[in-house]
């Protein structure tokens, strides 16, 4: 039976990344049926709701879900947002952790991202008095399942986990790093070390060879991961999976909307196909396919280069470029398949 796939374009460039996702799932030897849906600002427009009930129940139902970006100057400075959709989609499926790699050069670095708590999700308002108030909040239970999954992604990988706070500072900090501390013993092969956020900043953008994975909360995630993309060809070539313990993972690319491109038919979709190459992995168990994306990607960033990349390609030219690619590999590979004795 076909597995689902639950597509959710959003508002600026995402519609446009997506439609070259889509092309390159299109040729792909895998069995999939794929239900665009409504969501962002191009939701609010038609429902005056980010994430209608429709979509939530149809991302549920599916496999994986594919995301654009969400947000836009056209919905800001009203009650509902946007970005309000993406944050409550994270949340019911429960994707608390956010990988997010940053591979270029000698550059190979795994961001984990703590994705459904801190202070995203904590107690917010306004007291009588004016002062506006958003809180981070942490349980043990939160910290502890994110950093398992950096321990064993680190076991998988050089074996190295640096875990980023603020604990000189935050209670949910000092929280964070004791709960990250009791769990080094469970994995003595990996090699453990905290880091303050603040100086960890100089690290991704100085030393980024020298990193391995790094697991941290949602807000210094979010920091970080857009930092650790710069230093590796930038938020055109940046994916993300968010997975939970069960149901579908959401995958999208780090960047958002781009207004200031939105339409001009320039922007970069390899972040958005890379993102389809983690959902092949990730949700479909198809890492040979994943893997041949991914080249196929690398080979369009030299053959048809996207204006953030210093070239002149247009979006769709780019993924004529991953189309082409991927072509030869699936024929090559089919052509091994055919010749290899059983
Ligand atoms: P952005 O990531 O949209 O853009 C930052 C810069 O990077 C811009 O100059 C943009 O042109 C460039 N850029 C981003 N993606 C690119 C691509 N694929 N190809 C070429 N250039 C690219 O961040 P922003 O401008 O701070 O935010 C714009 C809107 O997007 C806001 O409304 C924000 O809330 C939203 N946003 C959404 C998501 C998401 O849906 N996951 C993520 C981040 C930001
Ligand atoms: C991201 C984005 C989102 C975040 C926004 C749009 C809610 O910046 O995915 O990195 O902060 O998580
Ligand atoms: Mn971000």
């Amino acid at each position: 039976m076909a597995e689902r796939i639950a597509c959710l374009p959003g508002d600026g460039i995402g519609p446009e990344v997506m439609a070259e996702a889509l092309r390159v799932l299109a040729t792909l030897p895998v069995d999939v049926e794929v239900v665009e849906l409504p969501f962002g600002g191009a939701a609010i427009d038609v429902s005056g709701e980010p994430l209608p009930p429709e979509t939530l129940a149809a991302c549920r139902e599916a496999a994986a879900v594919l995301l654009g970006a969400v947000g836009g100057p056209r919905w800001e400075g009203r009650a509902v947002r946007p970005e309000g959709g993406l944050l409550e989609l994270r949340q019911a499926l429960d994707v608390y952790a956010n990988l997010r790699p940053a591979v270029h050069g000698d550059v190979d670095v795994l961001v984990v991202r703590e994705l459904v708590g801190g202070l995203y999700f904590g107690e917010r308002g306004v007291r009588d008095d004016g002062t506006v108030f958003d809180t981070c909040e942490y349980h043990p239970s939160q910290v502890e399942r994110v950093a398992r999954r950096a321990f064993e992604l680190a076991q998988a990988r050089s074996r190295r986990l640096v875990s980023v706070d603020k604990a000189n500072v935050l209670e949910t900090s000092r929280l964070w790093r004791r709960v990250v501390s009791d769990l080094a013993s469970e994995y003595p092969d990996v090699e453990l070390r905290h880091a303050l956020v603040d100086s960890f900043a100089i690290e991704v953008a100085l030393t980024p060879e020298t990193l391995d994975v790094v697991v941290t909360e949602n807000m210094f995630g979010d920091i970080l991961s857009d930092l650790a993309s710069g230093v590796a060809g930038g938020l055109g070539l940046a994916a993300s999976a968010s997975l939970g313990d069960s149901g579908p993972g959401i995958f999208e690319p780090v960047h958002g909307s781009a207004p200031d491109i939105a339409g001009a038919g320039t922007a970069n979709p390899a972040a958005m196909i890379r993102s389809l190459a983690l959902a092949l992995e990730h949700a479909l168990g198809r890492r040979d396919l994943a893997e041949a994306v991914g080249a196929a990607v690398d080979h369009a960033r030299l053959a048809a280069p996207t204006p953030d990349q210093g070239g002149a390609a247009t979006t769709t030219e780019f993924g004529d470029a991953v189309l082409a690619s991927l072509e030869h590999r699936l024929t090559t590979e089919e052509r091994t398949w055919a010749t290899t004795p059983s």
